[in-house]
């Protein structure tokens, strides 16, 4: 894994940004086929104090996002455990194990994992540390800039760093912030001038714009992007071509056909039609941010009524032809 950028003025290496129940098997599978990014991620898998992590670990299943790799991400708060599950991953082909110091979720922090691993330095280094020990794919931590506030910013990276991660994702938000707009990206800025390993930029990546003002502004060394993605499912491809000097047309329908493979998925994994269903209205609810005329019909096609996923699709695809 190099994250250095492909060339002089080249792209820098691009992450899809792992996002439970937004960016799950579906969403990651459609978004595969176009492509554009280098590596994905699945959301967290929780490791609870009582797992079987060799059950848990079938979760994974390496070859979603194929042809290109896709890491996985781990939350929980007991070292040897995460340190085990650590390696049932690895033994299922994962090519990266990453560490979630960020999820919010007070149904989480309340046992000490995700974000509240911030309040505590020593604990994320162990719990770190114990999963580098553990295998030799590369391990990686995500970070927020903090639980309340920004006090132990420093504290919490170098305590990853000396753990032997290979890099820290930061998403620059604390725990208390949720995703109160504008992520601070001054602080990605001042995590490259504290660590030696490489941080990967994260928050707000909406547009190529955006991206190449991150880069500019923070002196990361890669990309990470989730909502943005789901908005612009092509952003990668833009981000791309805006590197090479070109620019990037998608196909006639894609759009649609990206629809179809994300509801194909739903529909081979046996979920029920109405999750279906509101798994759509949540796609189309991002899908329809793209532009003015889009917006324009959120409204309306947020509170249409359908009874089932093929209605929904007859109604929106002439709609996003238009948009
Ligand atoms: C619906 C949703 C689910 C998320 N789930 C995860 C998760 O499972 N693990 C994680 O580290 N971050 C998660 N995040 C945070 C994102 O990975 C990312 O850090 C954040 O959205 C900021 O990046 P963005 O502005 O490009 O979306 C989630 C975000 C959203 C919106």
């Amino acid at each position: 894994m190099n994250l250095l950028p492909k060339g002089i003025g080249g792209c820098p290496y691009l992450f899809l940004a792992p996002m439970e129940g937004l960016g799950d098997r579906p969403f990651r599978k459609a978004l595969s086929k176009i492509g554009g990014f280098d590596e994905a991620c699945t959301e967290f898998l929780r490791v609870p104090s009582n797992a079987h992590v060799a059950s848990l670990a079938k979760q994974y299943q390496k070859e979603d996002t194929f042809p290109i790799p896709q890491a996985v991400q781990i939350m929980g708060s007991h070292p040897e455990l995460m340190g085990a599950m650590a390696q049932e991953l690895a033994k299922k082909g994962a090519p990266r194990i990453d560490l979630n110091c960020g999820c919010p979720s007070n149904t989480v922090t309340g046992r000490g994992a995700g974000s509240s691993l911030l309040k505590n330095p020593s604990q994320l280094y162990q719990i770190a540390k114990t999963m580098v020990e553990a295998v030799s794919v590369p391990v990686t931590a995500k970070l927020r800039s903090g639980y309340e506030d920004i006090s132990l910013f420093r504290e919490n990276l170098l305590a990853a760093q000396e753990s032997g991660v290979k890099f820290v994702t930061l998403h620059p938000r604390t725990k208390a912030e949720g995703y109160a707009p504008p992520a601070r990206w001054d602080l990605i800025a001042e995590a490259k001038t504290i660590l030696k390993i490489p941080v990967v930029g994260n928050g707000d990546i909406l547009k190529v714009e955006d991206a190449v003002r991150m880069l500019k502004e923070t002196g990361c060394d890669a990309l990470m992007i989730g909502r943005g993605s789901v908005i612009n499912p092509w952003i990668f491809h833009h981000i791309r071509a805006f590197f090479a000097g070109e620019t990037y047309v998608p196909e006639k329908n894609a759009l649609q056909n990206f629809v179809r493979n994300f509801w194909e998925t739903m529909v081979e994994t046996g979920m029920p039609i109405s999750t279906q269903l509101n798994k759509l209205k949540q796609l189309m609810s991002f899908l329809f941010k793209a532009n003015a005329p889009l917006l324009e019909k959120r409204g309306e096609m947020l509170s249409k009524r359908c009874s089932n996923p093929a209605e929904f699709l007859a109604f929106v695809f002439p709609i996003l032809q238009e948009g």
